[in-house]
């Protein structure tokens, strides 16, 4: 069976209806941009029949292509087997968490770049907050959800200034870093925050002093706010945050969800494979597309992208713009050879090539 789409009905009066469109001022990381986030919900475009198509005028048939690209830069999302575990496994610890006064539990999705991590904590504040907002629909001032990311070479002031952004509360110069916590702890108790995503864990080294003072103010916010923690990083459980004390403590409060490239080793897993690409395919919004035939490039996507859904959809996206600017309204091998995808994918072809070649000619040497 094909995996689902993320779909959810538009909330009314939602940007959905009005086509705004995430502002570059607004970030995710503020509650603006995290309440649009929230609230968007696209409608994929109408695909006009021939009769229709053909009575559009000059500016009519651009608006309507250019509508059409806009669809496949942005595709909706697959629902992956790491979205449906962070989904399900964080909103059971919210539910356990809401009655305990300290220590709570909290998840850390964990692997390599590109396979969707941030995606599935995303995802995980949406569903949470829609959820949230269905139950209490007068309460606009709740914030059920905050989210941040974890800036490079990062100080605990900046950590917490973070924070601080994302509620939109003023970080005066001579604000020290209590002061900041202070605030945030209180306008988040106000605001009853219930969860915390975090992403970009891996900016934090526990080797270094700034790191594990960074891990500390982490730490300090979970213990005064009453939430439910979700880290996201690379490959967190191969770095240090789990050793010596602080780390042990860490890992002993903490599930590791590891999302994982899809594999193409054992019949049971090309057919996931095969289904997700199914997936993906019937969300193509093309004149000419035969539903199928991306499916039988399996094995080729499968050796672009490495089973890296990031790569996979970048080609498949990538592809489908194509299709619209040349007029050929269908995705062909030749087109997909034509959509770059990101350099780890294209070395891991390449090395892959390299010794299929040093394999044919083994015999012979
Ligand atoms: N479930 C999904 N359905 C469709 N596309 C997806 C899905 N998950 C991820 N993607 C695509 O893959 C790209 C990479 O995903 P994401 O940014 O979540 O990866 P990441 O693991 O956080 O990477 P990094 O470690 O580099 O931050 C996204 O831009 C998105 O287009
Ligand atoms: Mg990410």
């Amino acid at each position: 069976m094909s995996p689902a789409v993320l779909t959810d009905p538009a909330a009314p009066g939602s940007s959905a209806a009005t086509g705004d469109d995430l502002g570059p001022d607004d970030p995710l990381t503020t509650k603006e941009g995290w309440r649009r986030f929230v609230e968007r919900q696209l409608e994929p475009p109408p695909l006009l029949a021939a009769p229709a198509l053909a009575r559009l005028s000059g500016q009519a048939r651009a608006d309507y292509d250019e509508a059409r690209r806009d669809y496949h830069c942005d595709l909706p999302l697959v629902s992956t087997p790491t979205i449906r575990q962070t989904i399900t496994t964080s909103r059971l610890l919210i539910q356990l968490n809401r009655h305990q006064v300290s220590a709570r539990r909290g998840v850390i999705i964990s692997g390599a770049s590109g396979t969707g991590k941030t995606t599935a904590l995303t995802q995980l504040g949406r569903t949470h907050e829609r959820h949230i907002r269905r139950r209490y629909p007068g309460d606009r001032y709740r914030l059920p959800v905050l989210y941040v990311t974890v800036p490079p070479a990062a100080t605990p002031r900046m950590l917490a200034a973070e924070f601080a952004r994302f509620l939109g509360l003023p970080i005066p110069a001579r604000a020290n870093i209590t002061d900041i916590v202070n605030a945030v702890c209180a306008t988040a108790a106000h605001t009853r925050v219930e969860l915390v995503c975090v992403d970009e864990l891996h900016n934090i080294s526990l080797a270094t002093r700034a790191g594990a003072e960074v891990s500390d103010t982490l730490k300090y916010f979970s213990e005064r706010l009453p939430a439910t923690f979700v880290y996201a990083g690379i490959d967190i459980e191969r770095g240090d945050l789990f050793a010596g004390t602080r780390g042990r403590q860490i890992a002993g409060r903490f599930t590791v969800l590891p999302a994982a490239p899809f594999a193409y080793g054992t019949s049971e897993q090309r057919e996931i494979w095969r289904a997700l690409i199914a997936t993906l395919e019937g969300l193509l919004r093309l004149h000419q597309h035969q539903a199928g035939s991306l499916v039988t490039l399996d094995e080729y996507l499968y050796q672009r992208t490495t089973g890296m859904i990031g790569s996979l959809s970048q080609l498949i996206r990538g592809a489908a713009v194509l299709a619209t600017l040349d007029g050929s309204e269908k995705i062909t091998r030749e087109l997909l050879d034509a959509v770059p995808v990101d350099y780890a994918a294209e070395q891991a072809d390449t090395a892959r090539r390299g010794r299929a070649r040093g394999r044919r000619r083994e015999p012979g040497t």
